[in-house]
């Protein structure tokens, strides 16, 4: 058996307490907070996007309660079909939704409030996210990657009923 000094046993045993620690909270935000990464489902020329799903960005609804929404973000704003400088979509509390989201010229973010939503939209990548939507409420959907002078304008709304 090997000499370890008791300083040194307490330190080890403090580091696999933290380690430990850690571990159970990365195990506990997957498992108990479904804390999910964004996930790359497929790659577009960016150039090209009306050879691909996102060629006529917007909302359909799949079933009662499920909605699929296609958003191509640019310099400056989510294209869903919306007009305005705010563009909106509503739902039903309750309903989910799926997000197929990518980036036609440089990277943009896409953050819903208060909800598990962020992720990196990046020209050629298609990023997807579901998302249920339990409360009624006004949430904003903000890019949160600086992507030029008209970034702070890049908002949309989804309202949920
Ligand atoms: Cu798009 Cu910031």
């Amino acid at each position: 058996m090997i000499h370890i000094h008791r300083l040194e046993r307490y330190w080890m045993i403090t580091v696999g307490i933290v380690m430990g620690g850690f571990m159970a909270a990365l195990v506990a935000s997957v498992l108990v907070y479904g804390v999910r990464l964004p996930t790359p489902v497929g790659r577009v020329d960016p150039t090209h996007l009306e050879n691909t799903d996102l060629a006529t960005p917007g909302l359909t609804q799949d079933s009662e309660h499920a909605y699929t929404l296609r958003v191509v973000a640019k310099m400056w704003q989510f294209d869903f079909g919306v007009k305005g400088q705010m563009p909106k979509i509503t739902l039903q509390h309750g309903s989910s939704l799926k997000i197929v989201a990518t980036s036609k010229d440089v990277t943009h973010g896409f953050y819903v409030e208060q909800h598990n939503v962020n992720m990196m939209l990046v020209p050629g990548q298609i990023s997807e996210m579901d998302v249920v939507f339990t409360k009624p409420g006004i949430y904003h959907i903000i890019c949160h990657e600086y992507c030029g002078p008209g970034h702070q304008n890049m908002i949309a709304v989804i309202e949920v009923l």
